[in-house]
């Protein structure tokens, strides 16, 4: 974990309300790994206060993308960044995803959760893993970031006429049925965990893990305000686990979800 300054190189919306923001930050870049984040600092004015925690989308050569959503004051701040601007950030922080497992991957997006999946995908073919990615957004707001780097990933759309599959778990019953997969990893709302949990019932032998968001203030472990309620495997009783240090991504089996 690195405090350093970054340099913006690039920042611009890429559909209502989603951008994309490139940083030069060759320190983070080195050791960033998919799954992780950066604490994004807002300026020098403490208004807003607290660094923005961000997942990171991709790493190219010293160049951080973060792919973000505007949703309050903090992200309508970043979204005026301008090129050249200096920008202080911290990380990378959290545990990433566990990619120790070979076999097949499904990779599942749900709106700008698909931000951290983007750097785990492209991450697993540069190894020649195999890898499926399938992508839930409302109508089309990301097909330009997707085919920006790949033409195979499947898309459901809410908006999607008639009998078209309309969430990523529409898709995820079939795939499962025709198809040997041993690892998934997901990134979306928590009521999309809670359906992938439920499909997946019956095909205990997949490694599955999720990325979760969590609101936090410090970011790295001091103020227990991101905490998780986890049940390891084996054990009777939970634990909180901080989501900024011990997560974001947990494994699905031991996340205590909200039903
Ligand atoms: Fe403070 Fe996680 S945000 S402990």
């Amino acid at each position: 974990m690195k405090q350093i300054q970054g340099i913006i190189k690039s920042n611009y919306k890429i559909a209502d309300h989603i951008y994309l923001m490139t940083i030069k930050a060759p320190e983070i870049c080195k050791t960033a790994r998919p799954g992780n984040f950066i604490l994004i600092s807002l300026g020098t004015t403490y208004d807003p206060l607290l660094r923005r925690p961000m997942s990171i989308s991709n790493v190219k050569g010293d160049h951080l993308c973060i792919l973000y959503q505007v949703v309050g004051r903090g992200t309508a701040r970043m979204s005026q960044f301008k090129v050249d601007d200096e920008v202080n950030l911290i990380g990378p922080l959290g545990n990433g995803f566990n990619t120790d497992n070979s076999g097949s991957s499904l990779l599942i997006g749900g709106g700008i959760g698909v931000a951290p999946l983007i750097f785990l995908y492209e991450g697993l073919l540069k190894k020649g893993r195999q890898a499926r990615f399938i992508v839930g957004m409302k109508a089309n707001e990301l097909d330009d970031i997707l085919a920006g780097f790949s033409n195979d990933i499947e898309i459901a759309r809410e908006n999607s006429p008639n009998d078209g599959p309309k969430l990523v778990t529409d898709l995820l019953a079939p795939i499962l049925k025709e198809n040997k997969i041993d690892n998934i990893y997901c990134c979306g709302p928590e009521q999309m965990y809670v359906a992938i949990k439920r499909i997946c019932a019956d095909y205990t032998d997949i490694f599955i893990q999720i990325s979760l968001d969590r609101h936090m203030a410090c970011g790295v472990g001091a103020c227990m305000g991101c905490v998780v309620p986890v049940r390891k495997k084996g054990r009777k009783e939970s634990v909180n686990l901080r989501a900024c240090v011990e997560g974001p991504i947990f494994d699905l089996e031991e996340v205590i979800l909200d039903a």
